[in-house]
């Protein structure tokens, strides 16, 4: 796959709803009702990060949940990217990028969100294709602000903005000209998973599917 095709394929990804939930699970039982909850409150694009042992595993079990469409997050190394095709992610999300696993993802077909946190970083994914990338991390690299100035540059490149966006500053990053749509753990806390609170967690992704671009 192209750096084009996998950007292309990453931007109809983040417009199917405005918020990518960034999901933490640690229990593969989970991975289904979590993912139906989510998808019923309107969020259908699902990032599960490669942190937890299940993580694997919660990628296939939430496969097979209709109308999702689930990513692995946390995408290091090729054997993360080899490992997460294998378990039916359909696109993947890094932290940031590195040749090796921009490599990894092209060979194996996976469209990649590649994670930024810099101009110098953003020029060196455009020169490569990848025009789709994630701003990592959002909030403390200057939140909104900074991505409005990337912006002002740079304004071919689109941005998933994640790390500290929550619903009381979504608005802000959703506002801007080069932000698809906004990544975030908020709308699938761990109190509410551990819980088996599937009301809730699909009332919180209402909320969040609500918001404007
Ligand atoms: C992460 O890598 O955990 C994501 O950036 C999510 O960050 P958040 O918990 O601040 O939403």
């Amino acid at each position: 796959m192209t750096p084009q095709d996998a950007s292309a394929q990453a931007a109809k990804i983040c417009g199917l709803a405005p918020v990518v939930p960034v999901l933490v699970v640690d229990d593969a039982n989970d991975a289904q009702p979590l993912a139906a909850a989510l998808v019923a409150g309107g969020l259908p694009a699902l990032e599960v990060t490669l942190r937890t042992e299940a993580a694997l595993d919660v990628i296939r079990e939430m496969a097979k949940v209709a109308g999702g469409v689930v990513g692995a997050g946390t995408l290091l190394t090729p054997a993360d990217v080899e490992a997460a095709k294998e378990a039916g992610a359909q696109f993947g999300v890094a932290p940031g990028a590195t040749d090796k696993l921009l490599d990894a993802c092209e060979a194996n077909d996976l469209p990649l969100l590649p994670g930024t946190a810099t101009s110098s970083e953003a020029m060196r994914l455009l020169q490569r294709g990848y025009w789709v990338q994630k701003f990592f991390p959002a909030e403390a690299n200057g939140g909104a602000k900074a991505l409005k100035a990337i912006g002002s540059p740079l304004p071919q490149i689109k941005f998933c903005p994640t790390g500290g966006v929550s619903l009381k500053n979504a608005n802000d990053y959703l506002s801007l000209s080069n932000t698809l749509c906004v990544g975030g753990s908020w709308v699938a806390p761990k109190d509410l998973v551990a819980a088996g609170d599937w009301a809730g967690i699909t009332a919180l992704a209402t909320e969040a599917a609500a918001l404007a671009r």
